[in-house]
């Protein structure tokens, strides 16, 4: 590892099982004395915080762009004022959702136009790219049950958006090899991080 520190996201469909993992290696790393620096999308930065209320919880009407631009939002303020930082101080920084969400909610999922989720990704990003990124895969009735009945506005979309999140994220596992890695994650908790333990032990 260099000192430019490390940039690592974790991705997936809602109940994927990605914040449980996310702690846990957290916690991993900071027993190995690696410093590290959570973070997540949307909500990393002061203005992402009001930007999550929105996205997560508005209750009228939010329009697909409107819906896009502001996860991009999210992600230009995210990576400048707290991404970037924490990576060029030497931090092995682990971001909860990223580029690869838009992508699979905002574009497969709802159908927006991939080669333009690219273009606003690299505008949003300044091409600052993840070093890895693990998708949590889980069959989406597994990942319905997980999530339970308190459900936000994502979440309330139903089984088939859900397939489409899943099913994009294949597709960009197939599209990145080298950064992208998937994860069983229909397996037990500890199954589950020792896959993404023997990943990371490889890197480091
Ligand atoms: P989470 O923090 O519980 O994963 O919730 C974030 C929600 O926002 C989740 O349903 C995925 C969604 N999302 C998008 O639709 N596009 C994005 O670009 C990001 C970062 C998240």
């Amino acid at each position: 590892m260099t000192n430019k520190g490390l940039f690592i996201t974790f991705e997936g469909a809602d109940g994927c099982g990605k914040t449980t993992q996310i702690n846990l290696l957290n916690e991993y790393l900071k027993q190995k004395n690696y410093n590290t620096f959570l973070t997540l999308e949307p909500g990393g930065s002061d203005i992402g915080k009001n930007l999550r209320q929105i996205l997560l919880h508005h209750e009228g009407f939010v329009s697909d762009t409107a819906e896009l631009l502001m996860y991009l939002a999210d992600r230009a303020q995210h990576v400048e004022a707290v991404i970037m930082k924490n990576v060029n101080e030497g931090k092995i920084v682990l971001c909860d959702r990223h580029i690869d969400s838009t992508v699979a909610y905002q574009g497969y999922a709802r159908g927006g136009d991939i080669e333009k989720i690219n273009q606003l990704n690299e505008i949003a990003t300044q091409g600052f790219k993840p070093d890895v990124t693990f998708v949590f895969d889980v069959d989406s009735e597994i990942a319905q049950e997980r999530v339970g009945k308190n459900k936000d506005r994502m979440e309330k979309e139903g089984i088939e958006f859900h397939k489409k999140i899943r099913f994009g994220y294949l597709e960009l596992a197939k599209k990145y090899p080298n950064r992208i890695k998937v994860i069983n994650s229909n397996l037990p908790i500890d199954e589950v991080f020792e896959q993404v333990k023997k990943i990371i032990d490889e890197i480091l």
